[in-house]
């Protein structure tokens, strides 16, 4: 009889958690997640499948060893999927000390955690690592020979977690492998991350809920894609006959600019760009009579970063020849799309629940419901 596959993950609630819960329950997993406690307690990404019979979670934190020892050995899981991290470039300048005590040290207390309960040769560990690594780029395409030039505390402490893993796999012959994922992005991504930012800006605008976007450098280049594609690639990492380590991306680059002109375009307007740098705006061309000739993308220096990574464009030959992996599966322009269309549909939801609460609370003054 074949083992029952018990999939420990950490970050559960967040975008890649989700995809990779649905993912790994459809394939008969029995999935625990790590969840932690917070003063609202909304789990949006995963309110559907609480309740589902394989579907756990669990109390601990990436920050707490004591939680993480005794959840694997309560759990006893076959694969740790560790997802949990301060994931926002940005605002690991503000907060590293947290970012590298969650990001870097989160990643060793897994290892010990498994370790600790004796599991190191029946469970398999991913480790959820970054094309941040590449930071300031030596080479473009980056691959799995690139050298890393971490230009972030982010980056710096993702950096740990990639060579503690690699340390564990060579010191105990553990299976554990990192994924260097190039940016993945989906309609349930973080909101302040900048394709999120702009497709709900867009729908906004569109709708008349928003008068203008600022962003901050419009020429970084990404490798987008989609994150309910990207998820299988964890999986099949784990899957494959040697640990190894593997470059995720799709090989193709955008510029933010490229991302926001089509996300406005899928909202029904069209931009034209105009000056430089600091200067540059968006205007509108087509699109709602009233918008028509005004700025509705502006660049505010808020939205720079100390050191911003700009060249970010992965070769995802190892993963499509070793694991059999489609880089591309789902195309930029269905990646904007979808994004778009799930946006405007939030916002147009958004506004009828706002008009039904202004509407109730006006009734309920008036006495004409109680
Ligand atoms: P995300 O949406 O920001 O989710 C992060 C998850 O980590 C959330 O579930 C969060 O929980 C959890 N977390 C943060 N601090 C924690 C702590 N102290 N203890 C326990 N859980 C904690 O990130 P994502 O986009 O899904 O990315 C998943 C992983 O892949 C991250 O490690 C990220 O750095 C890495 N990565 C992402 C990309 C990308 O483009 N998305 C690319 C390369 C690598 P709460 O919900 O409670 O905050
Ligand atoms: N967030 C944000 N907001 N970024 C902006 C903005 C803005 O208003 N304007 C321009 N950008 C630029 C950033 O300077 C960066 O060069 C690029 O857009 C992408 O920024 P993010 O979407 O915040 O993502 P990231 O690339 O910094 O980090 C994401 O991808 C990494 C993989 O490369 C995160 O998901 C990380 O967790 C992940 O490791």
């Amino acid at each position: 009889m074949e083992k029952k596959k018990v999939a420990l993950i950490t970050g559960v609630t967040g975008q890649d958690g989700s995809y990779l819960s649905e993912f790994l329950l459809a394939k008969g997993y029995e999935v625990h997640g790590i969840i932690r406690r917070s003063s609202v307690d909304y789990r949006e990404r995963i309110a559907h499948l609480e309740g589902t019979p394989n579907f756990h979670l669990h109390y601990a934190d990436m920050g707490d060893s004591m939680s993480l020892v005794k959840l694997v050995g309560k759990v006893q899981p076959t694969e740790i999927y560790n997802l949990a991290a301060q994931s926002h470039v940005q605002v690991s300048f503000d907060a590293p000390e947290f970012t590298a005590d969650v990001d870097a040290v989160g990643v060793l207390r897994i290892l010990e955690a498994v370790r600790t309960n004796h599991l190191e040769k029946t469970c398999k560990i991913y480790q959820a690592s970054t094309s941040e690594l590449y930071g300031k780029v030596e080479e473009v395409p980056q691959n799995e020979k690139t050298p890393f030039h971490p230009y972030s505390p982010y980056a710096v402490a993702k950096l740990y977690g990639y060579w503690i893993i690699k340390e564990y796999r060579e010191a105990y012959d553990m299976f554990c492998c990192s994924g260097i994922l190039f940016n993945h992005e989906s309609e349930r991504r973080g909101e302040t991350f900048v394709t999120r930012k702009i497709t709900l800006a867009a729908a906004r605008i569109a709708q008349g809920k928003q008068d203008c976007l600022y962003l901050g450098n419009l020429d970084s280049l990404r490798d987008w894609g989609y994150a309910k594609d990207y998820v299988e690639c964890m999986w099949l990492i784990l899957q494959h006959d040697t640990p190894e380590d593997f470059v995720i991306a799709t090989g193709v680059q955008h510029t933010v600019r490229e991302f926001a002109t089509l996300a406005f375009h899928y909202a029904g307007i069209e931009l034209r760009w105009e000056g430089e740098g600091i200067n540059e705006k968006g205007i509108c061309t087509s699109g709602p009579a009233n918008l028509v000739g005004k700025t509705l993308v502006a660049v505010s220096e808020a939205f720079y970063r100390p050191t911003d990574v700009v060249n970010l464009w992965g070769d995802p030959t190892k993963a499509k020849t070793e694991l059999g992996w489609n880089p591309q599966t789902t195309s930029f322009e269905q990646l904007v799309q979808i994004m778009v269309n799930h946006d405007m549909q939030k916002v147009a939801a958004d506004h009828v629940a706002s008009v039904m609460r202004t509407n109730l609370a006006e009734y309920l003054e008036k006495g004409i419901v109680k």
